[in-house]
């Protein structure tokens, strides 16, 4: 599909360490941009090499880096702090009247806590997505990824999240519901104190702070889970290469992007060894590579296939990343 102002796409590029996401998300960007769209390109893995590949220094804010193509690199503890910051403040907001709760230590357990580096990073895909994709700045948003697990875990929040919102809003439901049995027993609205004012507990879901803020989360899963869903929108390359680790790993990725209703489109198999005259040192090596080629086409039937050569130099800079593009034709 053709994207336009009215409707940008997405593309996140996925797979196992070091099997070449960077090099060939920026590649795909770069063919992108050369078409006349405006294309962003994200790096959202702690240890980036965006910088590397494109040949150039990037920071948190979008960089130029050839017409039409801008790059950013995600920096992770402004990421990780900003989203404990909203997050404080939002529970300050909420729970303000609780004096009894300690919110400074609240927030420092928070922050080791096992998945704030996923949800702090889903609050970053979708800044991103409302800062250039729904303000009309990009044509294609391009997301180079950290190695696969991490990534799968931040994918999977918005749906995994959207039924822990519907059980909490079961639950606040019914706390609400015992909140008006009592007070129609006691025939006394309660109250507590705040700064000196006096707040009545609410006992309707319109009124309740925490019921409000699940409707708000839940519009906003709903909202990033329907982009992430949307094959017209959102596709996944998965990079892999000639060896089965990394084909597996893929495969395991593609089953587990389907159940949770993300559409993979290609597959990129990149660093393929092709040696015209074998010598007889490589060629248990060569066979081996093609048996995994043979099992990636098997495993991956019905997607969009690419092949990239083991180039002799690693590709840096954008010459040698316009070099790729002829590889990767079929990818859009
Ligand atoms: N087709 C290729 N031919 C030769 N070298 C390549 C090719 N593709 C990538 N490389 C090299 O392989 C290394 C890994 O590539 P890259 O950084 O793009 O992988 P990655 O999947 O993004 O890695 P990480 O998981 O560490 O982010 C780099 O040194 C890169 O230059
Ligand atoms: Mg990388």
């Amino acid at each position: 599909m053709t994207p336009n102002k009215a409707n940008y796409i997405i593309r996140f590029f996925l797979g196992k360490g070091g099997v070449g996401k960077t090099t060939t998300a920026a590649a795909y960007a770069l063919k992108m941009a050369m078409k006349g769209f405006q294309t962003y390109i994200v790096s959202l893995d702690p240890a980036h090499n965006l910088g590397d590949v494109l040949d150039t220094e990037l920071s948190d804010e979008p960089k130029k880096v050839y017409e039409n193509l801008w790059a950013i690199e995600v920096n992770y503890e402004k990421m990780i702090k900003n989203h404990l910051k909203q997050l404080s403040e939002k529970i300050k907001d909420i729970y303000g009247y609780l004096k009894i709760f300690n919110l400074e230590k609240y927030v420092d357990v928070l922050r080791h806590s096992p998945g704030v580096e996923e949800q702090a990073s889903l609050d970053k895909i979708i800044e991103i997505i409302r800062n250039y994709g729904e303000k009309n700045k990009a044509d294609i948003i391009v997301f180079d990824t950290p190695p696969t697990g991490l990534t799968l875990r931040i994918m999977a929040l918005p749906t995994i999240s959207l039924i822990w919102i519907d059980k909490l809003m079961e639950l606040r439901l019914a706390i609400l519901e015992r909140r008006r049995a009592i007070t129609k027993i006691t025939g006394e609205e309660y109250e507590v104190e705040i700064g000196g004012k006096k707040l009545k507990i609410p006992v309707d879901a319109a009124e309740d702070p925490i019921y409000k803020e699940l409707l708000n989360l839940k519009s906003e899963y709903d909202w990033i889970y329907n982009i992430l869903t949307d094959p017209n929108k959102t596709l996944i390359a998965l990079v892999i290469n000639p060896e089965m680790l990394p084909i597996l790993e893929a495969y395991r990725a593609y089953k587990f992007l389907s159940k949770i209703g993300i559409h993979t489109e290609y597959i990129i198999l990149n660093k393929v060894l092709i040696v015209r005259s074998v010598p007889e040192e490589l060629k248990p090596k060569i066979n081996e590579q093609n048996k995994a080629i043979e099992e990636a086409r098997k495993l991956f039937i019905n997607k969009i296939f690419t092949e990239i050569p083991y180039l002799p130099k690693e590709p840096r800079g954008i010459d040698d990343l316009k070099d790729i593009i002829t590889y990767i034709e079929n990818i859009s």
